[in-house]
Formats: structure tokens, sequence, C-alpha cells
């Protein structure tokens, strides 16, 4: 297939999940606003309708809390047969809810990267000057009503907030959380894909939980700093907002705005990153679990994400490269398993080829670590990560997630950031 072909394929189905408000990050199984897909799918679009691109990000930032909480998904008037839905999270009990329903929980922070990106291409300082304060906003909000310990490092109250939701990373938190009593309630997300790629129960349980756990204090931030049974610092999350911090800067300094505050955050979390994170024994940078003070020792492909935010030495950079993602036991390719980088480490126990984010080949996974390598100059290791990730859309079509080993897609069809992407990796390159 030709490239331009793909990204005419592409653009068919931004344009396909596209309901002229928002962008669905998939046409049934994710109805309504994401927060980091909607970043992405700005991003895709920018290539070829700029106008379009902005619209999608400005009605991600409608659903801003009055706090400055950006949250994971945005309803806006869109009926569907989504759960958790709107009743479910009774925001609406919230001193600082907006006009628009959403849910009150966060996600990855990469907005601000993706607003420079597109800015550092095409100049466009009105829209800068428009979204500016609501970013600067949110990044407040992390680094203050998420900081548990003063560290400038946010806290995630929630796998969901981390993007990987099921990542047997959390496994080790969830064994200390036991649920009293579960709010009635019935799946969605397996009415469209298969059970055997979703979450498990028990995980799944645990996440509707922790929701009962929020609504029940009103999302009052310092609450839930202080109760929420789950408590971490993530690294994917924490490397994205370091990156993230460093791309508000830079617009700070091109609308002439003050850029101390943010300097304070980059210093800050430059000084504590290491020491919470690195383990210099495995050479990985593990997440840490706030509730029990220690690393949670699980090998996953967020150990890379550091990269994409410039926080590793060279030499922590060629310890990455060299003992894991390259490492056939743990990342790299070998005969069973044809395609990288797995979001699970092949030799964690908890490794499981289909399910979800415990084991297979995400686009975006794949798209923030090919910028890290690029960013440390293993650029041929970056091309052959592009050329991989690209094969895989084309053998398999835009879907969710892929199975290592052959290549086949799972979870969604049509996926946006996948196509999305697709656009970012092909265009000019
Ligand atoms: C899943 C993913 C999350 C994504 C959402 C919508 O919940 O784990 O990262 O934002 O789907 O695509």
């Amino acid at each position: 297939m030709t490239t331009n072909s793909l990204i005419d394929q592409a653009i068919s189905v931004l344009r396909l999940n596209d309901t002229g408000v928002f962008t669905k990050p998939g046409p049934h199984q994710y109805p309504h606003q994401w927060n980091w897909d909607s970043a992405l799918i700005a991003l895709g679009l920018s290539h070829f309708d700029l106008p379009r691109a902005q619209a999608e990000i400005r009605s991600l930032l409608s659903g801003q809390w009055q706090d400055g909480m950006l949250p994971s998904v945005v309803y806006h008037a869109a009926p569907s047969d989504y759960f958790p839905n709107p009743q479910f999270w009774q925001i609406e009990n919230s001193a600082s809810a907006p006009r628009v329903p959403t849910t009150g929980i966060t996600q990855p922070p990469l907005l601000a990267t993706i607003v420079r990106l597109m800015h550092d291409r095409q100049p466009m300082p009105e829209f800068l000057r428009e979204v500016y304060p609501a970013l600067l906003h949110w990044h407040r909000w992390l680094h203050t009503a998420r900081d548990a310990d003063g560290t400038g490092l946010a806290c995630i109250i929630h796998p969901w907030e981390s993007g990987t939701d099921d990542s047997p990373r959390w496994l080790h938190l969830f064994e200390a959380i036991h649920p009293e009593a579960l709010p009635e309630f019935q799946r969605g997300d397996t009415r469209y894909v298969a059970a055997t790629e979703r979450p498990n129960r028990t995980e799944y349980e645990r996440f509707i939980y922790l929701i009962d756990v929020f609504r029940k204090r009103n999302y009052a931030p310092a609450e839930l700093l202080q109760h929420s049974p789950f408590l971490a610092q993530d690294v994917l999350f924490n490397a994205i907002l370091f990156r993230a911090d460093e791309d508000l800067r830079a617009l700070a300094v091109s609308l002439q705005e003050p850029a101390e505050e943010i300097d304070g955050w980059l210093q800050t979390v430059r000084s504590h990153f290491d020491a919470r994170f690195w383990d210099a024994d495995a050479a990985l940078y593990y997440d840490y679990d706030v509730r029990a003070g220690k690393r949670i020792p699980v090998n996953t492909a967020s150990t890379f994400l550091p990269l994409f935010a410039g926080l590793p030495s060279e030499e922590q950079a060629r310890q990455l490269v060299e003992q894991h993602l390259l490492n056939p036991m743990e990342y790299g390719r070998d005969e069973d398993v044809r395609h990288w980088v797995t979001t699970t480490a092949k030799n964690e126990p908890t490794w499981e080829a289909r399910r979800y984010w415990r084991g297979p080949v995400w686009v975006i996974m794949n798209w923030l670590i090919f910028e890290g390598l690029r960013r440390y100059r293993y650029d041929d290791l970056a091309q052959a990560l592009r050329r991989d990730t690209v094969g895989l859309i084309e053998g398999a079509g835009f879907r969710e997630y892929y199975d290592a080993r052959d290549g086949s897609g799972c979870g969604s069809t049509d996926f946006s950031w996948s196509a999305a992407l697709l656009i970012e990796l092909t265009k000019d390159r």
C-alpha cells in the first residue's frame, strides 16, 4: 500500500469518528471525548485541517473544572450506552465541576506538548493566547492538588488516570484494596470487544469501587489525596508532565508570559525524579506506591517514557535501550514475538499477549518511545520502530492495540489515535 493511500484511510477514520463537536476515540467502544486521545487526534488533524484541530482542543477544554483539572472524559450532550456514564460519576456534588458532564478524574497531560508541536510547525499566536491560561491552570493543579509530599511529582488516584488502565503495575496496589460494598453496575466495555481482550473482573470491580469512594467525598481534591485507597506516582504520567512543563515553558516564552513558576516545577521534579523512580540495580524506572511507601517492581514499557522527557543521562538511556528495549527476553523481537514494543516485558509473569495493557503493542506507546529514541539520537532504532508500527497498521488496520506475536489487531476498530499517529509518523518523513 502506498503511504498516501494509508494516510487517506487514516483521514477517513478521523472523519468517521468526528461528531462535529469532538472526535470519538473509537466508533462504538468509546463514544465520548477522551483527554489524551483528543490531544493526539488534534495533532493528526493539524496536518490537514488546522481549524478542526483547534476546535478539538477547544471542546476538550470546555470540560475543564474550575480548580483547573482537565477530566479524562468529557461527555458533551452525546447520549450513549457507555459505562460509567455521567449519572454514575455524580460530579454535580463537587464544588468545582463544570457545566458539561465529565468524569471526576484526569489523564496524562499530553496537551501542552501537542499544542507546542502544532505551534512550532504552523505558528498560531492567537490560538496560543486563547488556550495558554487553561493549560497553565491544569499544570498548576497537577503540581499542587496532586502533590502529596512536596516532590512536585503528581499522584494518580485511579489506574484510569495513568491511561494504561489494567497495567500489571497496579496489581500490587490492588492487593491492598478490598471493596467493602460495591455499587450496582453493569459493564459496557465487553459489549463490542471480547472479554479476553479487556480487564479482568477483579480489577474492574476495584476501578468502580474507587469511583464510589471519590463521589462519596464529592471529589474534594485534598480529601482524595488523603483518603484514596489508590495513590501512586506513575513514571509515565510524570515523564509526560515534565515534558509538557518544558513545552508549556516554551509557549510562555513565546507569549512573553512569566515562566518562573514553571521553572520551579521543572527544577523540583528533576531533583526528585531519579531518587523516586530509578532502580539502579535493575536499570529500570519503577512506579511508586505512595501508601505503601515503596517502588512497584514491575517491568512495563512506561520505563522508556523518561526518554521522551529528556530525563535520563546518556548512560541511563544506553542501559534502557541495550539491557531492556533490545533484550529478546523483555522487549526485543524474537521468532515468537515479532513486533515491539510490548506494553509489559515478555518475561513478567502477568504478561498476556492480547489483554489490553498487559502485553499488546499500542501505537501511542510506540510514538512516545520513538520520540524518546530520537531525542537521544538513536535514529536507526527510532526508524526501525516507526517502520514496525506503520507495518502493524498496514497489516491489521487502525486497531486499538496489536498482538505482538503475529501483528493481529485487538480491541476497538477504526481507532482514532492510531489513525492520527499514522499521519504524524508518515507525513514528510
Ligand atoms: C482506554 C485507555 C485510555 C484511553 C481510552 C480511550 O481507557 O486505557 O488510555 O484514553 O481507552 O481511548
